[in-house]
């Protein structure tokens, strides 16, 4: 059933545990995603970039998206993955997503708190919930670009007063993370994680998780962390396994063929993240 984010990450709050939210470009990716939450019996978030939505178009991701929720046994969200585009963001929930980003990170805090503001009013008259972003993340996700030297990491108060003022659902941290593939180990502050939690008492959103070790993952759910995202893992499955299969069968001109492998591999690295996350058996 398709449920908006607030929902599913309530619970993930109050119960100590986190959800996937795993980006989608296609039906396989998104059918991956479903069939491992319904596995596992878990709560999922399918997310968008807008690199996705111009690779696919929000009326076909926003149709997979719903078709997949609705058919689905277990809590599925459709968000909007780093929104830096309010028109975007209004056609979103124009086409059914149940959750978007605002991410102003690249605006000061003022201009931040007054984007973020205004389209969790609009989202909030229409039943969407809205996460956003302060700090700012490094890395590189779809078309956003983040020099690790740019990159800062949330200050607690300043999360405080953000929330308070912009009255967000769920707030994603720079704590440590990039996006894209790590060139050497993350090193996660965790004490800015406990120090935020404490601030703020809402879910809180960990980006660039992909390559982040099992452990360090572990405790910054045990220190608040509710929504985890997850994309790169998830292409570097896909494409390794359709790799492997063109190896072995070069000749083979099947779409079908080649992409169920890139498919199987995907699901079974999403059930080692349900698992991890904690949102196993919590649907
Ligand atoms: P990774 O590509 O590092 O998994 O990050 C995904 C992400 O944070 C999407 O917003």
């Amino acid at each position: 059933m398709l449920v908006t984010g607030i929902e599913i990450l309530q619970d993930a709050h109050k119960n100590n545990y986190a959800v996937g939210a795993f980006n989608v470009n296609n039906m396989e990716i998104v059918q991956a995603i479903i069939e491992a939450a319904e596995e596992l019996n878990s709560p999922v978030i399918l997310q968008a970039s807008q690199g996705g939505l111009k690779y696919a178009g929000v009326e076909y991701i926003a149709a997979l998206g719903k078709v997949a929720a609705e058919k689905a046994k277990v809590p599925v969200a459709l968000h909007l993955d780093h929104g830096t585009d309010f028109q975007q963001i209004m056609l979103c929930i124009r086409h059914g997503f149940s959750s978007v980003m605002i991410d102003g990170s690249q605006y000061e805090l003022e201009e931040n708190i007054a984007i973020t503001k205004k389209v969790v009013e609009i989202a909030h008259a229409v039943g969407i919930s809205v996460e956003a972003e302060l700090g700012k993340i490094g890395g590189i996700e779809d078309d956003i670009v983040v020099d690790e030297r740019e990159a800062t990491f949330t200050d607690p108060m300043e999360a405080k007063l953000f929330v308070d003022k912009t009255k967000v659902d769920y707030l994603a941290i720079a704590v440590g993370t990039a996006h894209g593939v790590y060139k050497g180990e993350p090193k996660l502050d965790f004490d800015r994680i406990k120090a935020i939690k404490e601030a703020v008492n809402i879910p809180l959103v960990l980006h660039g998780s992909s390559g982040v070790p099992n452990d360090a993952i572990e405790k910054a759910v045990s220190l608040g962390i509710n929504k985890i995202n997850i994309d790169t893992d998830l292409r570097i499955a896909f494409t390794d396994a359709i790799k492997d299969f063109l190896k072995k069968d070069p000749d083979n001109i099947d779409p079908r063929k080649i992409l169920g492998p890139g498919k199987e591999a995907m699901k079974e690295v999403i059930k080692e993240k349900m698992r991890l996350f904690g949102s196993a058996g919590r649907a």
